[in-house]
């Protein structure tokens, strides 16, 4: 070991490095845990023994135990000793089981698995400086996306953020026609209109796929007679005159932002506003090493800014832009008034008016 070595300061990193091999090392497992219903079947069972837990979701038993150990090692489930017994507590099954909860986040580890699928193809793109369009990557992202943005979305669009733009509550409440740009699955616009029964929505984004799905959601939600999905790209999206544009959480993946932003200005009505939802960060990179800017700046490397490079332009804002950064793509499409209204640990909400 050389001289110029802290032990300490290695023994602390080594610690360090143990906690983060064993959080990547058993994403899989809640992968696994979410999808096969495992953590449902504990919420609210009470203390379970791992062959109950098998018997009751149908699945191996030495599998359930090894897994069940895991994440009882992982802090994520309790274990009693005495009984050796298993349970959810309440803490825990709002993070893993309930997904209506407001911290909801076992939806996101599709995100990580689709960071892990991207992984050889971008090492590629390091060296070539090639993009990956969101249509190539693994559908585990757009639901995954889906599912860990969905959690703010139900807590704070219709309660908090809407509210928090000028008029546009009103406008909405009495009916008006908004274009959800962007929508992916099309979770926010099928939340805004069982909100606004006056309103109608059309959802657009470039991946037709996602159009497909967000068309089955409205149909599920019965919104479909006051809900359209159409596949356009931020550019091009058809349609003039309308109260509110929105764009969740994709502006900075977008290839030309700015070249959006003078579309929307184009398609809104007088008087009309441009919400644009964004994860949230600092204007300075040193800012957001934290724990929210480093799973953000991961996203970013992986999935957001192949996804604008892959694009004309290929802007690539990357997904820890910051308000200053996205103020000038804005202002940059005619907007002249640019106001953060709200913001949450994970997303800041800009209202951007003519
Ligand atoms: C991170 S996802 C967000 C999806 C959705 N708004 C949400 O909040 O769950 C980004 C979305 O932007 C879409 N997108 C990327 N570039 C686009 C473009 N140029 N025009 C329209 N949609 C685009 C992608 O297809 C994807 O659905």
């Amino acid at each position: 070991m050389s001289d110029s070595v802290n032990p300490d300061k290695l023994n602390a990193f080594i610690g360090k490095m143990l906690g983060e091999m064993g959080a990547a090392m058993g994403a899989p497992l809640v992968i696994i845990g979410d999808k096969l219903g495992l953590y449902k079947a504990m919420q609210g069972a009470g203390p379970l023994s791992a062959a109950a837990l098998a018997e009751k979701t149908g699945c191996h038993a030495r599998y359930i135990r090894e897994w069940l150990a895991q994440q009882a090692a992982s802090g994520y489930v309790d274990y009693d000793e005495a009984t050796d017994r298993f349970s959810l507590s309440p803490e825990q099954a709002m993070i893993f089981a309930d997904e209506a909860s407001p911290v909801f986040m076992a939806g996101a580890f599709e995100i990580m698995e689709a960071a892990f699928r991207a992984g050889p193809r971008m090492a590629e793109n390091f060296r070539t400086g090639k993009g990956m369009g969101w249509h190539e990557q693994h559908s585990c992202l757009f639901r995954g996306t889906e599912r860990f943005f969905r959690t703010t979305y139900n807590h704070q669009l219709v309660g908090a953020w809407l509210p928090a733009l000028d008029g546009v509550t009103a406008k909405l409440t009495a009916g008006a026609t908004v274009a959800d740009v962007g929508c992916g699955h099309g979770a926010s616009t099928i939340l805004m209109a069982r909100a606004f029964l006056r309103s109608r929505f059309v959802g657009f984004d470039y991946h037709g796929p996602s159009i497909e799905t967000a068309r089955q959601k409205a149909a599920e939600a019965g919104v479909a007679d006051r809900v359209t999905f159409e596949q356009a790209a931020s550019k091009d999206y058809p349609g003039t005159g309308y109260d509110l544009v929105t764009f969740f959480d994709c502006l900075h993946d977008m290839g030309d932002p700015m070249g959006a932003a003078r579309h929307v200005r184009e398609s809104l009505a007088p008087g009309g506003t441009w919400m644009v939802v964004e994860p949230f960060a600092h204007d300075c990179a040193h800012q957001n090493f934290n724990p929210v800017g480093r799973i953000y700046y991961a996203a970013s490397t992986l999935i957001c800014t192949p996804a604008s490079l892959s694009q004309e332009v290929g802007a690539a804002l990357g997904a820890q832009a910051g308000e200053a950064r996205l103020r000038e793509v804005i202002t940059g499409g005619g907007f002249s008034s640019v106001r953060r209204a709200a913001e949450t640990p994970f997303n800041m909400v800009l209202e951007a008016r003519a």
